[in-house]
This record gives structure tokens, sequence and C-alpha cells, in this order.
């Protein structure tokens, strides 16, 4: 199968190529400076050149609070963009897996967000994604995965600032009363993989990584697995904090866990385990940082 692989460069599209390419699949891995989303014209001469079974795409601006301050550029990337792929995909008769999240939903809820749950965003971000599904559903043959709280070894993400903040400061307030789900983006990846391969009805499905926890609880679990990893490491003194403590310019969801039970029954998908992927990924953090100091 060949695949391309939009927004490449970033934590997502890393694990995508690597998941792939371990599959024995054929890669066009196409970052923000190979194939920018938002030029119409050179996403539909970029696939027609290359001709892919499969686009996933991991392209998006992410920056949520930046989101806030730069609506027009976020609905661009993360909706319009997504027309030209639907476009693009229905022109060659191509299958599109696009990510999405679960700030697509407002909190109010107490139980886990089904697919068919009511969407309500907070903030531009969530909203411009949201208007990115809508876009998705354009093409012929297309699934959007809503993902939630992604780390890995790559780029920016909580897990990489925790580990960043524990070598500069003795205390640190994390917020305790979001909850939602971290995701390793090596098990989304997995997922998409698998989605590639085994196309399931047009629709929309949540995957998120396994046991839910407040921002607050991650963070601990971080320091407890570095701790395990390196005998010197500094434990910052973690203390639990109400948002209200810690405005931000975009609001966010108190509670965002997303139940995967549908892609379960129908691809026989289960959810991720991220506590298994945290040890794993701590290292490989813990390890490039100690190689940038020396
Ligand atoms: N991170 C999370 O916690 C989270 C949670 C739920 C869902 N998601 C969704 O998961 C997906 C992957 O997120 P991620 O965490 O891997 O994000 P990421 O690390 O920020 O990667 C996004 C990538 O998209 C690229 N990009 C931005 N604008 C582009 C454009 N116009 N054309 C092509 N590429 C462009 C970025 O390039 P530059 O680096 O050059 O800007 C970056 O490499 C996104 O759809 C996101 O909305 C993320």
């Amino acid at each position: 199968m060949r695949v391309l692989i939009t927004g490449a460069g970033g934590q997502l599209g890393k694990c995508l190529q690597d998941s792939f390419k371990e599959s024995g699949h054929e890669v066009i891995a196409a970052g923000r400076s190979e194939l920018d989303i938002t030029n119409s014209r050179s996403v539909e001469g970029f696939v027609l050149a290359h001709e892919p079974d499969v686009i996933v795409n991991a392209a998006a601006y992410t920056a949520v609070d930046k989101a806030e301050a730069e609506p027009d550029l976020a609905f661009k990337v993360n909706a319009e963009a997504v027309a030209n792929l639907a476009a693009a995909v229905n022109k060659i008769g191509a299958f599109l897996i696009h990510v999405s999240t679960d700030y697509v939903f407002d909190g109010s809820s107490t139980r886990p967000y089904r697919e068919i749950d009511s969407v309500n965003p907070m903030g531009v971000y969530g909203k411009s994604k949201l208007a990115g599904e809508r876009e998705a559903e354009k093409a012929n043959r297309y699934v959007i995965v809503r993902a939630a709280w992604i780390f890995s070894e790559y780029g920016s993400n909580f897990l990489k600032t925790m580990v960043r903040l524990a070598g500069e400061r003795d205390s640190l307030a994390i917020v305790n009363d979001q909850i939602g789900t971290p995701t390793y983006a090596g098990d989304l990846a997995s997922a998409l993989r698998v989605l590639a391969e085994k196309p399931p009805v047009n629709g929309t499905y949540h995957f998120s990584g396994g046991h839910h926890c407040s921002w607050y609880g991650f963070a601990q679990e971080i320091f407890q697995a570095c701790g395990d990893l390196k005998a010197d490491f500094q434990f910052p003194v973690v203390n639990p904090i109400p948002t209200s403590e810690f405005p931000t310019p975009a609001k966010r969801p108190a509670f965002s866990v997303l139940d995967g039970s549908l892609l379960e029954a129908r691809v026989g998908i289960r959810e991720g385990s991220w506590a298994d992927s945290l040890r794993d990924v701590c290292s490989k953090v813990l390890e490039a940082d100690d190689s940038a100091q020396k």
C-alpha cells in the first residue's frame, strides 16, 4: 500500500512513518516544507503525482492557546486545508484518514464521550477541528479518528515539558480538575495503520490511551517513571491546583474522556495503554536531554 502522510514532521507524523514503514508499506512522508496542505493547487498536484492509496492527515494547527489570537490561520489549516485533501482523494479514489480531537466536546458529560454525543467546542482550536471534521466527511472514503492528550518522544508535548521543568524548578503547580486520557502517538499510529489496511465504513471513531487521569495525575506518573529510570532524577514537588488558578487564553473541557468501544466493536482495535509506553518514552526523552547537555 502507498501511504501519503501529511504533517510528517509532527509527533504523530513521525510515529506514523515508523509504523507504516515497519509494516512494509510504501511511505511518502510530506512535512510542511514538502506539502503545505493549505495550498489547494499543491495538494492536488502532489496527490496526482504520487497517487497514494491512503492519505493520513497528521498536519494541523495544534497551538490551543495561540489559536485564540489566530483564528483565521487555525481554520485555514484545520478546516479549509482538509477540504483540499478531501477533494484530492476524491479525484483518485483514495481513502482519507483524518485526525481530530477530544476538544470538540465541552466537558459537561459525566461518562466517556461516544461518537454520537453532541459536540460543543469551547475554543477556537476545537471549533476549527470540528469544521475540519465536516470537510473530511466530504471525501467519498474516509474515517475521522478523534484522539486526546497525545505524547511521544518527538516534538512538543506535556510529557516533554514536565521533564524539562523538572530540571529547572523545585516545585510545580499542575491542574487537577481537567480529566482526560493520555495517548501515546505510537499507539495511535498503529491504530491508524490498521484502519488503512482494513478500512471500516465511513465515520468518526474515538481512540485514546487507556485509563483517564488529570494533568496532575499524569505529571506524577511521568515523574515516577523518570525516577525509576534515573537514580539522580530531581523530583519536583507537585502541587495540584484548580483550573481557576491557571488561567489560559483558551478554555478547555473539564472532562474529555473518549469512549473507544465503537472502534473495538467494528474493527477490533482496542484502546492504547499509555502507562505501558510511558517508561519507554521517558527513557528516550531523558537520554536525549542527557546527550544535549554533554
Ligand atoms: N497534541 C495533542 O495533544 C492532540 C490531542 C488530540 C488530537 N490531536 C490531533 O492529532 C493530530 C496530530 O497532532 P500532533 O500532536 O502530532 O501535532 P504536531 O506535533 O503539532 O504536528 C502537526 C504538524 O502539522 C504541521 N503543519 C502545520 N501547518 C501545516 C500546513 N499548512 N501544511 C502542512 N503541515 C502543516 C506542523 O508543521 P510545523 O511544525 O512546521 O508547524 C507539524 O509538523 C492533529 O490533527 C491534532 O489536532 C492532537
